[in-house]
């Protein structure tokens, strides 16, 4: 169940995450290539262990959604518990360039050590930072510009620092104006 639910500029501690231990987060992640340009990545990325959140938006318990009225205001943290795992997680909007906005989920732990990552940007989700050693992840990395994105499902790229890959997604899913989380790709 969500036990607590914080604002993007707060911090966010992961003190009852223990279960997202240093095995699961040396573990791949997504098929992502760094410093490619902005776009897509599969639903189910090469390399990444998905962890069912909830099988659809119906059996997702309803604390676990988020409205996109309160997205609007800005991103919105939850702790999701799957099983003995308990995953940060982090809901906002991206805006594309053509105007339309579409809704996100991000695992808020860095990919270089695991630190808990900080939400960067105000009313849009546009990145996080890692206090630990710099890392920075961005929506969109490409010095052109965004592309039109028709997903909800969007990569958050590694733009500065160690990190490795780019930060762990969450398929989202939106019924009746609140986003919903379905899988975790880890
Ligand atoms: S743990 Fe995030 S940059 Fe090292």
């Amino acid at each position: 169940m969500v036990d607590e639910n914080r604002r993007n500029t707060l911090k966010i501690f992961l003190g009852t995450t223990a279960a997202l231990g240093a095995g699961m987060l040396a573990t791949p992640l997504v098929a992502s290539v760094i410093g490619s340009k902005a776009g897509y990545i599969k639903p189910e990325p090469s390399g990444a262990i998905p962890v069912e959140i909830c099988k659809d938006v119906d059996s997702c318990p309803k604390d676990y959604g988020v409205s996109l009225d309160e997205l609007r205001n800005g991103p919105v943290f939850k702790l999701l518990k799957v099983n003995t795992m308990a995953i940060p997680a982090v809901f906002g909007i991206v805006r594309a360039k053509d105007g339309k906005e579409y809704p996100v989920a991000y695992v808020a732990i860095c990919t270089h050590f695991g630190c808990p990552v900080n939400v960067s940007g105000g009313k849009y989700l546009i990145g996080f930072n890692c206090p630990c050693h710099g890392s920075i992840f961005a929506i969109c990395n490409d010095p052109n510009g965004c592309p039109d994105y028709n997903a909800a499902f969007l990569e958050m790229y590694v733009s500065g620092g160690p990190a490795p890959r780019s930060l762990r997604a969450i398929k989202v899913a939106v019924k009746d104006g609140v986003v919903y989380p379905l899988v975790a790709y880890i």
